[in-house]
């Protein structure tokens, strides 16, 4: 009587061990898509290749993204472009996929990003991060 009550009690636990970690694995799955930045899952960045992309000649105005962000992305050719050399790689990657996709909108940058594959951005993501970055804390400028 005893054991019986112990082995259904055991069958219980572990039903219960099995329904939460299907729910809870499949939730955390959702959840760590959405609290990680979207430029999880992108296939790896290479530095080469983010380069190459970076010099080559856009169709959308026939510009290269140094062409207006300037060398290393730190020079740009207008004050109000934002530098982006040495900028968070998953910062630049979920920006190109905001300006691709259309959660960010701007006249000049979203046509740039249109087209670009995912591969691409992480080219590209992984080739600005990797500049020296002139990047500042403003509340440290006194
Ligand atoms: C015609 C000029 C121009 C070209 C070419 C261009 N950009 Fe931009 N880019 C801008 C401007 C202007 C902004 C600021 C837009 C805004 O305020 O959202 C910007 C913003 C960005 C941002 C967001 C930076 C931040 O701090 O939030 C990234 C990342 C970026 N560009 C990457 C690129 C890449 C990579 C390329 C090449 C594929 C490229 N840009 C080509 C003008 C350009």
């Amino acid at each position: 009587m005893t054991r019986t009550i112990k082995y259904s009690a055991l069958a219980f636990a572990l039903s219960g061990a099995l329904l939460l970690s299907a729910c809870g694995g499949g939730s955390t799955t959702d959840a760590g898509h959405q609290a990680a930045s979207s430029s999880a899952g992108l296939p790896t960045g290479r530095i080469a290749e983010g380069e190459q992309q970076a010099n080559a000649k856009g169709q959308a105005t026939g510009q290269s993204c140094i062409d207006c962000h300037g060398a290393d992305g730190n020079v740009p050719l207008d004050p109000s472009y934002p530098k982006i050399g040495g900028q968070y790689r998953d910062y630049l990657a979920h920006s190109l996929q905001q300006y691709r996709d259309g959660g960010r909108e701007h006249a000049l940058m979203s046509q740039q990003a249109t087209g670009l594959s995912d591969q691409q951005i992480s080219d590209l993501a992984a080739y600005f991060a990797s500049r020296p970055t002139l990047l500042r804390d403003l509340h440290k400028i006194h």
